[in-house]
């Protein structure tokens, strides 16, 4: 029986995965800060699909917390078979808007976290010739619209390189970029979305199921839904600081919003 650990597993797309992963009868390691509802979750999951699943409590945002999570990925008498980095999370507001200290714990979780965790997920799997690692990235990686997306497209690059240097070593790599997904990603960050057209959202457990199925295949980019891969494929044509005004224009009509109750 194979092993997944997912980071974010408590709600939003981690928790799709780990619905996803546990009907597919894998072994589940859940990670993330809340753990009444990581166990409330584990609970459920082993009673509907009969696999064993752990908890593990760790903010990705400090060093002890990723430690923890890699000396999980370290243990080779319990090797994780895929890895599903997703934790992560939206600030509110603009450059300069957002204090310099929460764009770094952004960064942290969004960048650090992930080289950390992949490279010991990816050490345990490159020894046994086998595994996959998952890293969510957003459509907002192609966009030049602040640290979010920069963060994630820091994800895209780390991600597809590290899939090139381990090609034939038996371990897959696969960035999903995801656009507009319907989880507690804009609520938790205070953004409001009621500009956002309906065609735009996407459900969470069909990202998952495509992202799972471009990994089967073999690829290391994941756009889930032909709407954004059009997105994406426009972006490559048009200049960067075209892009960027565009995106911008298009950001304050269908992006998220700021709530009433911002300052
Ligand atoms: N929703 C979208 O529109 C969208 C679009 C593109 C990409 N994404 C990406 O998809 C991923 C999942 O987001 P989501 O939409 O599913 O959001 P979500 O519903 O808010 O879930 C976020 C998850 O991350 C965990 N998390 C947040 N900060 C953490 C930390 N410091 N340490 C450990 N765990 C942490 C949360 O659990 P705890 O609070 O219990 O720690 C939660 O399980 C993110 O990387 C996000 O950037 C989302």
């Amino acid at each position: 029986m194979t092993t997944a650990l997912i980071t974010g597993a408590t709600a939003g797309l981690g928790a799709a995965f780990a619905r996803r992963l546990a009907r597919d009868g894998h072994n589940l390691v859940l990670v993330a800060r809340d753990e009444r509802r990581l166990s409330d979750h584990a609970t459920e999951l082993h009673d509907m699909h009969g696999v064993e699943v752990s908890v593990l409590s760790a903010d990705l945002s400090t060093d002890e917390g990723i430690a923890a999570v890699e000396e999980r990925l370290s243990d080779r008498r319990h090797p994780v078979d895929l890895l599903v980095n997703n934790a992560g999370f939206g600030n509110k507001g603009g450059y300069l808007d957002v204090p310099v200290a929460d764009e770094l714990t952004m960064l942290k979780v969004h960048c650090e976290a992930v080289l950390r965790l992949t490279t010991a997920g990816v050490r345990q799997m490159r020894e046994r010739g086998r595994g996959g690692v998952v890293n969510v990235a957003s459509v907002a990686a192609f966009l030049p619209r602040g640290t979010y997306g920069a963060s994630k497209a820091w994800v895209v690059q780390f991600t597809q390189g590290a899939a090139q240097d381990l090609a034939g070593s038996g371990v897959r790599l696969l960035a999903l970029c995801p656009g507009f997904v319907r989880t507690e990603f804009h609520q938790r960050a205070g953004m409001g979305t009621g500009n956002i057209p309906n065609w735009m959202w996407l459900e969470a457990d069909r990202v998952v199921d495509a992202a799972l199925k471009d990994l089967a295949r073999g690829r290391t980019l994941s756009v889930p839904d032909p709407r954004y891969k059009t997105l994406i494929g426009a972006s490559k044509l048009v200049p960067r600081n075209l892009m960027g005004r565009v995106s911008s224009r298009s950001g304050r009509k269908y992006g998220p919003t700021r709530t009433s109750d911002d300052d």
